[in-house]
C-alpha cells in the first residue's frame, strides 16, 4: 500500500466520498433496513447479497466475501492502484492531492499508458481538425448533412482523420510515441517498406470511450462509399468490443434516472437520440450483445428498450438480445420500426418527440415482440400451422408470471385467431401444469441453494466462534468495549484470525483513532482478514451493545480458552506419566480431557 500521501488527505478524500453515492454509480442498490443491497458486481448473481453500509462506510458481499472500504472497491472494480483509487474519488469531489506525493502507480502497464495517452491526444487533434481546419471541412460538411450539431461533435469528440498518410504519424511521432507502440494499438499500419500510414485517413473519427471517459479505440467510418464502411481499431487489453457498450459513461446517470436504458445497433443511433435529448443510450458495436455485456446493464437498470433496424436482420438481431437480457435478469422490451428505418434515420425524419413517443414509449413487451416475430415461421393461412403458431405462443404465454397479462395475450389471441378464450385458457393451464411439473425439482435446487451459503455457515459455527465475532463487532464500533475486552481477555481468543484481527483493534485505538471501520480496513493488508471484516460488520440484527450480552460472550471465549488451556496442562502430564509408566494415572488424566471435551462439545 502507498502510503506517500499524507494521512490526513486520504482521510480527507474519503470522508468526501459517500460510500454509496459510489458504489451507486455501479450497482443498482436498494435500501433494506438500515443497509444497501444490490447484485454483487464480482460475481455473478440473480439474488442480491452485496451489501453497503452508509454508517460504517463498507461493503461487504455474502456470496462471494469481497469487502472493503470505498477505496478497495475501487480497487477491484476498476483494478485501480491505491493511487489511482484516490485520485480518482479526489477528482469527483475538487479536491487535489499534492503534487508531490511520491511515485504515481499506475495499474497498467506503460505501454498501455501510453496507448491510452496516444489515444488522448489523438482524439484531440481529429476533433480539431473537423472542427477549425481546411484539412477537416469533408468531415465537417458531413457530419453537417446528417444534421449533427456542433454541440453534439463536442459532446462526442467526433472528428477526421486528413486523407494524408503520414500526418498524425509526424504528430505523434513528436510527441514521442514510436512506431511500434502505434501499430499494436491499431492506430497506424505498417507498409511494405516498413514506413507507417495513418489506417483511418480519409473518415469521420468516432472515438469509442470506455466507462470512465477514456478513448480507447476508434470507429472511422467512410464518407465517400470506399473501402468497407467502417474501419475500428484492433481489439487490445484496453479495448474489448464485448465488455464495451458505446457511450455508457455518458449514458449511465441517465440511465439511473429514466429506470430504462434504450439499447441500439449503431454509433449514428446514439447520436441522434442523445442531440435529440434520449439520452439513456448506448450501442453495442457491430457485434451481438453479448452476456457481458447484458450482465453490465443488468447491474445499473432493470428494463431494456431494444430498438434495433427496421429490417429482418434487426428483428433476428432483436431477439437474440431480447433473450440474452432475459436471461440476464432484465425486463425486455421491443421497439418498433418499419422496415428501412433505423433509430437515426427516424429522429431524422420526425424528430425526438416523435421518436420518444411513438417508438420508445410505443416498445412491444416482449411477449407482443415474439407473437409478432416468430410470424414468419408459419403460414398462418393454413390451419394446422395456425394451431401450431398459438401453441408455440402459449408455450411462451405460460412462463409470464402475471395472470393480468396472461389474460390480456389471450384476449389478443382470442381476437387475431377468433378463437373463443375459454378454450385458448383451457390450452395455456395444461401447458402450465406440464411446465410446473417440469420445473420444480430445479427451484428445489435453486432455493437449497440461496440459503446454502451465509445463513447456514453462520448457523454452523459453535458457540463461542459466534461469541468472538460479536464481541469484535462492538469493539470495532465502541471504543470502550475494545478496552473492556482488552482488560478482561487480552487477545486472547480462540480463532487465529479473531486473534489478529484484535490486536490490529488494541493498537489502532492505541494510535488515538475513534471507531472508524472503513479506515481499519484500510490497514488491513491481508485480503482474506478484510473480507472477514468486512463480513463480521456486516452482521445482522445487533446494534446496542447490551453489558450483560457482552459480559456473556465473553465469559463465554474466556470458558473456552480457560478449558483450553486446562486441556493442554493435562496433556502435557499425561505425557509425563505415560513416560513415568503409570497407567493408572494416566487413564485418570485420559478420563479428565475426555471430560472437557465432552463438556466443551455440548457448549458450542
Ligand atoms: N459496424 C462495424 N463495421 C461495419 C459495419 C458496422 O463495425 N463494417 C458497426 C458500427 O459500430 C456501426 C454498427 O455496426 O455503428 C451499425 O452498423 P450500421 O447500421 O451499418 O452503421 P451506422 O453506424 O448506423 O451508420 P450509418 O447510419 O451511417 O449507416
Ligand atoms: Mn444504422
Amino acid at each position: 500500500m502507498s502510503n506517500q500521501i499524507p494521512e490526513e488527505v486520504i482521510e480527507e478524500v474519503r470522508k468526501a466520498n459517500d460510500i454509496v453515492d459510489v458504489i451507486g454509480e455501479y450497482v443498482q442498490l436498494t435500501k433494506q433496513g438500515r443497509n444497501y443491497f444490490g447484485l454483487c458486481p464480482f460475481h455473478g448473481e440473480k439474488t442480491p447479497s452485496f451489501s453497503v453500509t452508509q454508517e460504517k462506510q463498507i461493503f461487504h458481499c455474502f456470496g462471494c466475501g469481497k469487502g472493503g472500504n470505498v477505496v478497495t472497491f475501487l480497487m477491484e472494480m476498476e483494478s485501480f492502484s491505491f493511487y489511482e483509487s484516490l485520485e480518482f474519488l479526489a477528482k469527483r469531489t475538487g479536491i487535489s492531492l499534492p503534487e508531490s506525493s511520491g511515485q504515481k502507480r499506475f495499474s497498467h502497464s506503460e505501454e498501455n499508458q501510453s496507448m491510452l495517452d496516444a489515444y488522448e491526444w489523438l482524439t484531440k487533434l481529429y476533433h480539431h481538425l473537423l472542427r477549425f481546419t481546411k484539412d477537416g471541412k469533408a468531415g465537417y460538411s458531413y457530419f453537417k448533412d446528417r444534421h449533427i450539431n456542433d454541440e453534439t461533435i463536442e459532446a462526442f469528440q467526433l472528428g477526421f482523420a486528413p486523407n494524408a498518410k503520414d500526418f498524425i504519424v509526424e504528430f505523434l511521432e513528436k510527441k514521442g510515441f514510436n512506431k511500434q507502440l502505434l501499430v499494436k494499438a491499431g492506430l497506424v499500419s505498417l507498409q511494405e517498406d516498413n514506413t507507417v500510414i495513418d489506417r483511418f485517413r480519409g473518415r469521420i473519427i468516432f472515438p469509442i470511450r470506455n466507462h470512465l471517459g477514456k478513448t480507447v479505440a476508434f470507429g472511422a467510418r467512410s464518407i465517400n462509399d470506399q473501402g468497407p464502411k467502417y474501419l475500428n481499431s484492433s481489439e487490445s487489453e484496453l479495448f474489448h468490443k464485448g465488455k464495451l457498450l458505446y457511450n455508457f459513461d455518458l449514458a449511465k446517470r441517465y440511465i439511473r434516472k429514466e429506470n430504462e436504458a434504450i439499447l441500439f445497433e449503431g454509433y449514428m443511433d446514439v447520436i441522434s437520440a442523445y442531440q435529440a435529448g434520449v439520452k439513456n443510450v448506448v450501442a453495442t458495436m457491430g457485434t451481438a450483445i453479448t452476456e457481458h455485456q447484458a450482465k453490465l446493464l443488468k447491474r445499473y437498470v432493470n428494463e431494456v428498450v431494444i430498438c434495433y433496424d427496421g429490417d429482418a436482420a434487426g428483428q433476428e438481431a432483436s431477439y437474440k438480445a431480447a433473450n440474452l437480457l432475459r436471461n440476464a435478469g432484465c425486463e425486455v422490451k421491443v421497439s418498433y420500426l418499419k422496415e428501412g428505418d433505423d433509430p437515426d434515420s427516424f429522429i431524422k425524419e420526425h424528430g425526438g418527440e416523435a421518436f420518444r413517443n411513438q417508438v420508445i414509449r410505443a416498445s412491444d413487451t416482449y411477449i407482443t415482440f415474439y407473437m409478432r416475430y416468430i410470424k414468419k415461421d408459419y403460414n398462418l393461412s393454413l390451419e394446422a400451422e395456425k394451431l401450431n403458431y398459438i401453441q408455440k405462443v402459449l408455450m411462451e404465454l405460460s412462463m409470464v408470471e402475471s395472470s393480468i397479462e396472461r389474460e390480456y395475450y389471450l384476449q389478443e389471441l382470442s381476437k387475431e385467431f377468433e378463437m373463443p378464450i375459454e378454450a385458448l385458457r383451457e390450452e395455456l393451464e395444461g401447458i402450465s401444469v406440464k411446465s410446473a411439473n417440469k420445473q420444480h425439482k430445479s427451484v428445489e435446487n435453486s432455493n437449497t441453494k440461496k440459503t446454502g451459503n451465509y445463513e447456514v455457515r453462520r448457523k454452523l459455527l459453535p458457540a463461542f466462534h459466534n461469541a468472538e465475532r460479536r464481541v469484535i463487532y462492538h469493539m470495532l464500533l465502541n471504543e470502550w468495549v475494545a478496552e473492556r475486552v482488552q482488560s478482561e481477555i487480552g487477545a486472547n481468543f480462540r480463532v487465529d484470525d479473531h486473534k489478529i484481527i484484535v490486536t490490529h483493534l488494541y493498537g489502532f485505538y492505541e494510535a488515538g483513532n475513534a471507531p472508524d471501520v472503513s479506515k481499519f480496513i484500510e490497514n488491513i493488508t491481508d485480503e482474506h482478514l478484510k473480507q472477514l471484516i468486512t463480513e463480521i460488520v456486516m452482521l445482522p440484527e445487533m446494534e446496542e451493545v447490551i453489558d450483560k450480552a457482552l459480559q456473556d460472550y465473553i465469559h463465554i471465549i474466556k470458558e473456552q480458552t480457560d478449558e483450553q488451556s486446562t486441556i493442554s496442562e493435562l496433556k502435557e502430564r499425561l505425557k509425563v506419566a505415560e513416560q513415568e509408566s503409570d497407567p493408572l494415572k494416566a487413564a485418570q488424566i485420559g478420563q479428565q480431557i475426555l471430560e472437557i471435551r465432552r463438556k466443551l462439545k455440548k457448549n458450542s
